[in-house]
Order: C-alpha cells, then sequence, then structure tokens
C-alpha cells in the first residue's frame, strides 16, 4: 500500500517537474531564501523537492533544527533566564523504556535520543503541539492502512479525535504535515525531508510569523503556549512594499530612457516617490491599522496603471467609491471581528464576472460566505479580508478572473492540483495563484509579496510586453496561465509556508 502509494507520487511529480525549467524554480528559491533566513542552516537544492525518497534520515542535523525551536521557544517564554538552567531531557529520555517495545526504526530512535522536550509542556510549535507520547505514534495510520510505514511523529496542537500532525514516512524518509486524518487520506501530498519541515517552522519564528512570548503577554493573538499568531507583521510589509518596488523597476527597465514619461523620469528619484495611497486619504477612509493601510502607506505610487494585464493601481477616488459602497456580510459585523473589512480590491479591471447560463458562481472562496456570490463582482487582485480571528495571512491576495481557467487542463495550484473544478465553477475563476494544500502548515491564500515576484519575473523575462502605461495586454493576457508551454510560469512555490 505504502509503496503504491510512493511510486503514485514519484511518477506525478517527476512528469510535472520535468516541465519547470530553471527560470520559475530560481524565482522560487528567491523567495524561499528571504523567508527562511536560516543561514546557519546548510540545505540543498533537493530539501525544496517534493517526493523524492531520502536514503536515510539526517537524524542529527533534524535534532538540531528540532532543538534549536525548542530552544527559541524556551527563552522566549523565559525572558532574561539563563538558558543553561532549561531542561535538555529528550524524548527517549523521557519515553525510550517505553518505546523499547515499539516498532520505530532504528534511524527515528536515534533522532529521538537526541530530540529535547519542551519544558513544562510547552507547544513545539503554533500548530504542533510536540513529538507525540508513545500512545499516539500510531494515531490513525491503523484506519489508512498506513502503519507500518509512518509515524506521526510530531502530533498537531488541535486535539480533536481525527487529529495527526507531522506524518513522518520511513520508508521514504520523507514528511507530510496533515492536520487530520481526512487530510492524509489524499493521495497528491507533496512529501518533503524532515529537515525541510523544521526549516519551514523556524523560519517562521525568523519571519516573525509565530513568536514566543511569556503567558499573558500575547495581546489578543491566538496563543499556543508560548507560541503567539501573527496575523502580519512588520516582515510582511516589507516584503510586500520591496517586491512590488522591484516590480515597478523591471517595468521602467524594459522601456528605453528615451521613452520613458515624465512621470517615471521623477519616480525614479527616491524623492518625488509619492505612497500609492496618501496618509490623509487612509484617514478619511477611516481604514483600521491592518495590513492593508500599510503597503497602501509604504508601497510607492507607480507612475504608470497597469502593474499586470489588465490591473490597474488603486486611485483615491475608486478606494472612496469602493469603501462607500463596500457590503459588509453579518459575518464580518460579527463583534469578535476587530474590523468590518471584507475582502478589498486592490488591483482592478475594468471587467465584472456574469455567471454562465445555467451556473451560479459562488463567492465563498473570495467573501467566505456560500450565500454570497462572485456574479457582478470586479474582477482583480483582492487582499483578504482584514478582519483578523477570519484569515490566519492577513497579507494574502485572491485574483479573481473575468473567465473560467482550467478548461486545457494545464494552470496549476502550487500544490501542483489542476486549477478549477468540474463541480464548482467559481473555482475556476478563483484558484490561480492559490497554494491549495501546504505539506507544513494549515492551507492559506498566497502571499501578496509572492504574486508581485511572480509579476516581476514576467516582466523581466519578457513574458508581458510593457510601454510607459505599464503592463500591456489587457485581462486576455491571463490565459496564459492554462497554456502548455507558459502555464509553469503562473505556478507558486510548493515548498513555502
Ligand atoms: C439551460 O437552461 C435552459 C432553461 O433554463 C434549458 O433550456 C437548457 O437546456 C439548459 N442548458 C443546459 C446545458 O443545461
Ligand atoms: C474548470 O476546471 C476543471 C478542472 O481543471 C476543468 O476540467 C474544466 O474544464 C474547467 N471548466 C471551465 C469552464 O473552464
Ligand atoms: C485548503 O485546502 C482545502 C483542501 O485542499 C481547500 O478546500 C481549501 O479551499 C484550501 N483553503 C485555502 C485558503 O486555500
Ligand atoms: C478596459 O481595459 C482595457 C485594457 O485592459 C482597455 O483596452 C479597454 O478599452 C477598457 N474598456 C473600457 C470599457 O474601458
Amino acid at each position: 500500500m505504502g509503496q503504491i502509494r510512493a511510486a503514485f507520487l514519484a511518477l506525478f511529480i517527476f512528469s510535472a517537474i520535468g516541465a519547470i525549467l530553471l527560470e520559475s524554480v530560481s524565482g522560487h528559491m528567491q523567495t524561499r531564501l528571504q523567508l527562511l533566513n536560516v543561514h546557519d542552516y546548510e540545505f540543498q537544492h533537493s530539501d525544496f523537492e517534493p517526493n523524492v525518497a531520502r536514503p536515510h534520515l539526517d537524524y542529527e542535523r533534524c535534532a538540531r533544527l528540532h532543538n534549536k525551536i525548542v530552544e527559541i521557544g524556551w527563552r522566549g517564554y523565559n525572558p532574561g533566564k539563563d538558558p543553561s538552567l532549561r531542561s535538555s531531557q529528550t524524548w527517549w529520555e523521557r519515553y525510550g523504556e517505553d518505546a523499547k517495545k515499539l516498532p520505530l526504526p532504528i534511524s527515528v530512535i536515534e533522532f529521538l535520543k537526541l530530540a529535547e522536550l519542551p519544558e513544562d509542556d510547552l507547544s513545539f510549535t503554533f500548530q504542533l503541539r510536540g513529538l507525540s507520547h508513545p500512545s499516539e505514534l500510531w494515531n490513525g495510520l491503523q484506519e489508512l492502512g498506513y502503519e507500518a510505514t509512518e509515524i506521526v511523529l510530531y502530533s498537531s496542537a488541535n486535539r480533536e479525535s481525527q487529529g495527526m500532525g507531522l506524518i513522518f514516512n520511513h520508508e521514504l524518509n520523507l514528511a507530510v504535515y496533515s492536520p487530520t486524518i481526512f487530510d492524509h487520506a489524499r493521495n497528491e501530498a507533496l512529501l518533503y525531508p524532515l529537515e525541510t519541515a523544521l526549516m519551514m517552522y523556524l523560519s517562521m519564528t525568523n519571519a516573525g510569523k509565530i513568536a514566543a512570548v511569556p503567558e499573558g503577554k500575547q495581546e489578543d493573538k491566538p496563543y499556543s503556549t508560548p507560541w503567539a499568531w501573527q496575523y502580519y507583521g512588520e516582515m510582511d510589509v516589507k516584503f510586500a512594499v520591496d517586491e512590488f518596488t522591484n516590480l515597478i523597476h523591471a517595468i521602467i527597465n524594459r522601456i528605453s530612457p528615451e521613452e520613458r514619461s515624465n512621470s517615471i523620469k521623477e519616480f525614479l528619484d527616491p524623492n518625488k516617490r509619492s505612497p500609492l495611497i496618501d496618509t490623509g486619504t487612509l484617514h478619511a477612509l477611516n481604514m483600521p491599522t491592518s495590513f492593508l493601510r500599510l503597503f497602501l502607506s509604504r508601497a510607492p505610487k507607480p507612475p504608470f496603471s497597469f502593474v499586470a494585464p489588465g490591473l490597474t493601481i488603486p486611485t483615491r477616488s475608486a478606494l472612496s467609491r469602493l469603501f462607500a459602497s463596500m457590503r459588509v456580510f453579518d459575518m464580518y459585523s460579527d463583534s469578535t471581528f476587530n474590523s468590518l473589512l471584507p475582502p478589498t480590491l486592490l488591483f482592478p479591471s475594468n471587467l465584472t464576472l456574469t455567471s454562465p447560463p445555467n451556473a451560479s458562481l459562488s463567492g465563498a472562496f473570495l467573501f467566505g460566505d456560500p450565500q454570497t456570490t462572485l456574479d457582478g463582482v470586479t474582477s482583480g487582485l483582492y487582499i483578504v479580508s482584514q478582519s483578523e480571528h477570519y484569515e490566519p495571512f492577513t497579507n494574502g491576495a485572491k485574483l479573481i478572473l473575468p473567465f473560467p481557467l482550467g478548461a486545457n487542463g494545464f494552470a496549476k495550484k502550487a500544490n501542483w492540483q489542476p486549477i478549477g473544478s468540474q463541480f464548482v465553477l467559481s473555482q475556476n475563476y478563483t484558484d490561480l495563484y492559490q497554494m491549495g494544500s501546504n505539506s507544513f502548515i494549515e492551507n492559506h491564500s498566497i502571499m501578496l509579496h509572492q504574486v508581485f515576484q511572480s509579476w516581476r519575473l514576467m516582466v523581466e523575462q519578457g513574458v508581458w510586453d510593457v510601454d510607459d502605461n505599464g503592463v500591456q495586454g489587457g485581462m486576455e493576457g491571463w490565459r496564459l496561465a492554462d497554456d502548455e508551454k507558459q502555464w509553469w510560469r503562473f505556478k507558486m512555490d510548493d515548498a513555502l509556508w
């Protein structure tokens, strides 16, 4: 069973990777390096290739990464305390006596002999409670028939009966996050080396996505002691602003100096730039402090209209109209949400969606509410609701197209699944750039800076034409995402949280 599944996975992924050119891979690498910021940890390209079996578990490297995370958690929880006081009891020291009887592979035992248990039952990460108790190692795997090849190495913080966690396949020496047994039943999962998963968790602390803080200091953030979840942080704003600026420069660089408009020449002087939306307008709009507000006030205003095919920059008047007409759904006006912002149209096109005859386009994916429709919605790039507790990543973005994609069968989500669905037509309008499932944490919307980075590569590599009005081509340009030769340029990174 395990072998058939592994063979299926390998076949699936190799045939797809074969089509990917180096350009896109190095683009992904750039984002990863930015986010990982793990200079201290040597890594190889193969760490980021899914479903490539490893001959063995590098238990020493994994234990180093594991213990680093435990230490960061302890330090954050115990500010000012001397780290040498920290208990470094390993899993094997605590459970080894009982675990001797268990059918654990040698390399996993070696790992468990080195991997420290967080003190006081602190959570290992926000979503993983920690290394499984001996009684939890095969939770749910019997039901699925994977108990001979897999263990639930880390249990998820979700304590429901169907909860699983980070699964380690000791035949392939690869791991994948499956919050529940239902997620693990899917065959299309992308498995990575254990060290990759651990590097991802470490990078989440580096990027400030999760921060270890003492009890009571988590403010109103979701807290899984000692980890506080950050809906967005300075790093997210900086990445988005930097990548947006890079995109503008990439566009300008493709226009010969003689052909540059006066506004472009002015933009090249950093002192003459203005923000995308001025503070006065943001204030007048009553826009709450949020990722969106910080982005709009810090990103420079491009000296042209089109930042991508058919997508224009937000203007003060358009944004004011948008806010004035914004329909607040019941779910957003719930008092537990700290603001009333539904998803906001950041880069609008001039086209709206129209349901095809005999079909209805559910607005669930965009608005989160199955009672809504996409019919009449303006197509363009949306930023997700800034209402915290509703979106885990408030720097998430969604591209809503005016036509369905996927009929050619090439367009892919980050997890290599085809875009669109034969059953839910609205997904054909909304799936582009989305990640689908994620191999390391719960899935979420694609992050805005990842979209900008992809756009920049489209400009730099000459796929999109530009003039002094910005990117040319109009909305029809998005059909390229389902093109036999070009689809891969639109596929987002799978090896990222
Ligand atoms: C669409 O609906 C109309 C009536 O509303 C019906 O006559 C037609 O057969 C339907 N077409 C399809 C493809 O279902
Ligand atoms: C929607 O996507 C599915 C799956 O990719 C595809 O089979 C179907 O043809 C698409 N439908 C349209 C109308 O593009
Ligand atoms: C997360 O994954 C599930 C299953 O693949 C999917 O139904 C859901 O839409 C995804 N959510 C996001 C935000 O991508
Ligand atoms: C919509 O925008 C496209 C460029 O994306 C432009 O060619 C077209 O004329 C515009 N249509 C209207 C009605 O403004």
